[in-house]
């Protein structure tokens, strides 16, 4: 998809006046935190279990390829917008050592608590702290972390590209920005495949393990309506990072964004 087609589908995702995108639904934008709440706390408990179905424990592998792209170094301060159970914070904590930390910063502490069982079993609850807030506001001082990653998180937010901004402001210069998130697939087979994946096994899982979940195609929804690569990039770019690359993982279900602060 290019030109003309991804601007729409860009577009489609950007907040118009007081409307938000919302799956395929346009709610108002002060419900829309809400909803996404909604949602997470009645996922928490077995959000990493429904991660593991619903990918076939490919998100894993992902996330170990996100975070090697980042390339964090010994005694960094990281940033994980959007942290929820704590995955990517996890891994990265192993990274930067015991002199590092990682703030996980989340707005809904019913993900967070589900996510510090494994911090301790990881042996990385000293690495690793929790703030709760809205990404969209990050209540942290400018310049402060050598990286900052949102992992599939991004696309929740009302204002999207309002949390890259506040990424960029809480960076320090040459700080690393890192964004992995669902996307659209390149083949035109495996996307069919993949809208069957979607639209049927997803809702399907969602419905055995996530019984009490207000929507069970806001994820598919809320993926097929976000920014493709090259959108995003430009508008990272925009934002003021630099450098921005991008790696597509299994056909493009999953695209790693890195970036620089200038
Ligand atoms: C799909 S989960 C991803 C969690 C984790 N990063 C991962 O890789 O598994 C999305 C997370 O974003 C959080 N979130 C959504 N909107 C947010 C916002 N405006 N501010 C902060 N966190 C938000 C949700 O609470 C949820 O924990």
């Amino acid at each position: 998809m290019s030109g003309p087609e991804a601007k729409e589908k860009h577009d489609s995702q950007m907040p118009r006046g007081s409307q938000a995108v919302f799956g395929y639904s346009t709610v108002a934008a002060d419900e829309k935190p809400q909803l996404v709440q909604d949602h997470f706390s009645s996922s928490a408990r077995r959000y990493d279990l429904m991660n593991t179905f619903m990918s076939l424990g490919v998100h894993h592998r992902w996330r170990r390829i996100a975070i090697k792209m980042m390339g964090l170094k010994e005694g960094d301060h990281v940033l994980d917008v959007c942290g929820g159970t704590a995955d990517l914070a996890i891994l990265a904590g192993k990274v930067i050592g015991p002199k590092g930390r990682v703030t996980l910063y989340d707005f809904n502490r019913d993900m967070m608590e589900a996510g510090k069982p494994k911090v301790a079993r990881a042996s990385l609850s000293d690495r690793i702290r929790y703030i709760q807030g809205d990404a969209q506001e990050i209540s942290l001082p400018s310049g402060r972390f050598d990286a900052a990653m949102v992992g599939f998180g991004i696309r929740n937010l009302t204002d999207p590209n309002r949390g890259f901004v506040e990424m960029h402001r809480v960076l320090k210069p040459g700080g690393t920005l890192m964004c992995l998130e669902f996307s659209t697939p390149t083949s035109a087979w495996f996307r069919k495949l993949y809208d069957l994946h979607s639209f049927l096994y997803m809702p399907l899982v969602m419905r055995t393990l996530g019984r009490s979940m207000p929507s069970y195609t806001y994820l598919p929804e809320s993926i097929r309506t976000f920014p493709l690569p090259d959108e995003l990039s430009a508008t990272l770019e925009g934002i003021g990072f630099t450098d921005v690359t991008y790696k597509r993982l299994t056909n493009g279900i999953s695209v790693v964004h890195v970036g620089r602060k200038k």
